[in-house]
């Protein structure tokens, strides 16, 4: 589905990343984990053309229209309501606003939504927001899901819940996703496989791991697996090695 080969970026003359490969296959869930700043959400810039690499080639077996985002801070318009936030992409598609809205009701009414498209963005709680920006999100049935730390923002209880709702989705859809997380353990929890990039500048994939859980998972159980705790152990020790921040005092 995606191949990223030999990436190099950086910012202004300043390296960020060195020569990353990474391959996704149709069907599969990945994670990137690694230390702040160290170029994640560049890939995933460069990979929906938003930045330019230095060097390097990203190939995609779907067009950037089937590639769905979801990002940190859910990008709801204040002044629509749910319901026309919904729609947006849907309406920009070129959908009529009957069909739009049906859709819109679907997925909202999926996302435990239902009865809230009247409202607008401030009136609703933060886990809420981001149920709608996943309706946003999969309304446009993208075939490859892009996350960058989606769920950073929510508590523990909230965050769990939405994390095992779409992981009940995209294994039912057999969806391809790319989820970056500083999150180990939601990054065992969720994936098929896991990438570690190195502390930059210059950073690289340190490591791959495959995770070779059966699904159905539930986010929870997942955690007394015993493949879990030694994973766990190995990513953290591949993340404590590194050289701390640029300027942290140590
Ligand atoms: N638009 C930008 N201009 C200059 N430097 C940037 C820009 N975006 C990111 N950087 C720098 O590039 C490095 C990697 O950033 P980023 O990809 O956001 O890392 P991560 O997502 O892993 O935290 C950081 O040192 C960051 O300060
Ligand atoms: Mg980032």
């Amino acid at each position: 589905m995606l191949r990223v080969r030999g990436l190099t970026v950086g910012y202004g003359g300043e390296p960020v990343l060195d020569g990353i490969d990474l391959d996704l296959e149709s069907g599969h869930f990945a994670s990137l984990i690694g230390p702040s700043g160290s170029g994640k959400t560049s890939i995933l810039r460069v990979v929906t053309n938003l930045l330019q690499p230095e060097h390097g080639a990203i190939e995609l077996d779907v067009n950037t229209r089937e590639i769905g985002f979801l990002f940190q801070d859910d990008a709801l318009l204040p002044w629509r309501t749910v319901r026309q936030n919904v729609t947006l992409g849907l309406r920009i598609r070129g959908a009529a606003s009957g069909d739009a809205d049906t859709q819109a009701e679907h997925w909202l009414t999926r996302l435990g939504l239902e009865g809230f498209g009247d409202r607008y963005p401030g009136q609703l709680s933060g886990g809420q927001r981001k149920r709608v920006a996943i309706a946003q999100v999969l309304a446009l049935r993208p075939k490859l899901l892009l996350m960058d730390e989606p769920f950073a923002s929510l508590d523990a209880i909230v965050r769990t819940r939405i994390t095992q709702e779409l992981l009940d989705w995209v294994e039912r859809e057999h969806l391809t996703v790319l989820l970056v997380t500083h999150d180990l353990e939601e990054a065992i929890g969720v994936s098929d496989e896991v990438h570690v990039l190195s502390h930059g500048p210059r950073a690289t994939i340190r490591a791959r791991h495959s995770i070779d859980i059966p699904r159905p998972r539930n986010v929870l159980q997942v955690r007394r697996h015993p493949d879990f705790g030694p994973l766990l152990q190995t990513l953290w020790d591949e993340l404590a090695d590194e050289p701390p921040e640029k300027g942290t005092a140590t």
